[in-house]
């Protein structure tokens, strides 16, 4: 099970073993980066499954070969929002596990100058607000391109947010949880700080850059 963060109650960080073995790969700038994208989908994977942990079940009948069983299904369905583009290397990961699941997608773009959030790109399922919607980016460090994205899920109906990244910063998750009290947010790691560039510290460099070889 995650940790609850002792500060940030809506926040719950996955310090498994196996999470941070893999994480600490990923900060290691030596890493390449199709060995860096493979790790991430491998993170998404694992901390989906505990993320799904919530969602609810209707019972179902079945006919095994042998006898009627008993069973369950997942009622509703889930939405994955990639953020764009860094968002999409962990989709796969999620989805190998969750095919069912459908994605709709945001393209934020932070701004380097400025570090302020672009949007670009927006299409969504019709029917998204009818059940949970899992917002998926690696990294939260001011906060402005998450807090964009679940401000425009939450004016298309979404009141069931979850976000799903892997590096976040004390000062992204502020800002976040001010913006949006309800949203819960799961990290693989609570890191130190920003620094003046708004860069994570010591996070793992520009994770869409190192995702898709582009640095
Ligand atoms: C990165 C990252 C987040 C955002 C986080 O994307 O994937 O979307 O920055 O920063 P913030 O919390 O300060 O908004 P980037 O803007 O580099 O775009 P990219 O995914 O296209 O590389």
């Amino acid at each position: 099970m995650p940790s609850r963060h002792p500060e940030f109650g809506n926040v719950k960080v996955f310090d498994h073993p196996l999470i941070v073995h893999k994480l600490t790969q990923m900060r290691d700038r030596d890493t390449p980066h199709a060995t860096f994208r493979q790790l991430l989908n491998e993170i998404a994977g694992l901390m989906t499954y505990e993320v799904c942990r919530d969602l609810e079940t209707e019972e179902v009948v079945v006919e095994t070969p042998v006898a009627r069983a008993r069973g369950a299904r997942l009622r509703e369905k889930v939405t994955l929002v990639p953020v764009l583009r860094a968002g999409i290397g962990m989709c796969d990961g999620i989805l190998s596990l969750f095919p069912e699941a459908r994605v709709g997608h945001i393209g934020i773009y932070r701004d380097e100058s400025t570090a302020k959030p672009v949007e670009y790109y927006r299409k969504l399922p019709h029917d998204i607000a009818k059940g949970p919607v899992f917002v998926v980016d690696p990294m939260l460090a001011t906060g402005g391109s998450a807090a964009k994205a679940i401000a425009d899920l939450r004016d298309a109906g979404c009141s069931r947010i979850q976000m799903i990244c892997l590096v976040a910063a004390p000062e992204g998750v502020r800002r976040l949880l001010a913006a949006d009290k309800d949203v819960i947010v799961n990290t693989a790691a609570l890191d130190e700080r920003l620094n003046e560039r708004s860069f994570i510290v010591p996070g793992l460099g520009d994770a869409g850059d190192r995702i898709f070889g582009t640095a």
